[in-house]
């Protein structure tokens, strides 16, 4: 498990562009964690990393995709809204998920097991004064901790 610091919004966006250098095309990423915890911010910093507007960037506002094209495809999707499993198979999640771009998905938990499928969950946890904690498990995480602290400032991880 890999787990570094954000201080505000500006660091959680350096974190998403920084691994948007570094995951494999066709990657998914699972995102979790509380109401206003940073995962769209998050999902900004990624699209500035792929050359996406930011502003482009908003929550699908009923469950559902979006879809960005950037120097990858992005696909953005939202399940905090989702309200059954047969739901899932009707978005066609599963060509995202393992389709030519980046998928990443934030409120990945609505997947149940399902999320253990991913590339690469990360948990990010509310700290007091804006500060957040990034928790990354999943398979590509070894990848991911030797490319991603050569373009991290050092002192963002633990
Ligand atoms: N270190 C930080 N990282 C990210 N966001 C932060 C941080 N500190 C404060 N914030 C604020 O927290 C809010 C995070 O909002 P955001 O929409 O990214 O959350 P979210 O996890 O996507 O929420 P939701 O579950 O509603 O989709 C923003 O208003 C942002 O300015
Ligand atoms: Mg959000």
């Amino acid at each position: 498990m890999l787990t570094l610091t954000s201080n505000n919004p500006e660091e959680t966006k350096t974190i998403g562009k920084a691994l948007a250098k570094s995951v494999r095309t066709g990657s998914s990423i699972g995102l979790t964690g509380e109401l206003g915890a940073g995962k769209t911010q998050f999902v900004k910093g990624l699209a500035r990393g792929l050359g996406i507007g930011e502003d482009e960037v908003v929550s699908p506002s009923f469950g559902l995709i979006n879809e960005y094209e950037g120097d990858k495809k992005l696909y953005h999707v939202d399940l905090y809204r989702l309200e059954s499993n047969e739901e899932i198979e009707t978005l066609g999640l599963a060509d995202y998920i393992w389709g030519d771009g980046i998928c990443v998905i934030e409120w990945a938990d609505r997947l149940g097991k399902d999320l253990s499928l991913l590339d690469l969950h990360i948990h990010i946890e509310i700290l007091p004064d804006n500060r957040r904690r990034f928790i990354f498990s999943g398979i590509d995480v070894k990848f991911l901790e030797k490319e991603v602290k050569t373009l991290l400032k050092e002192r963002l991880w633990h």
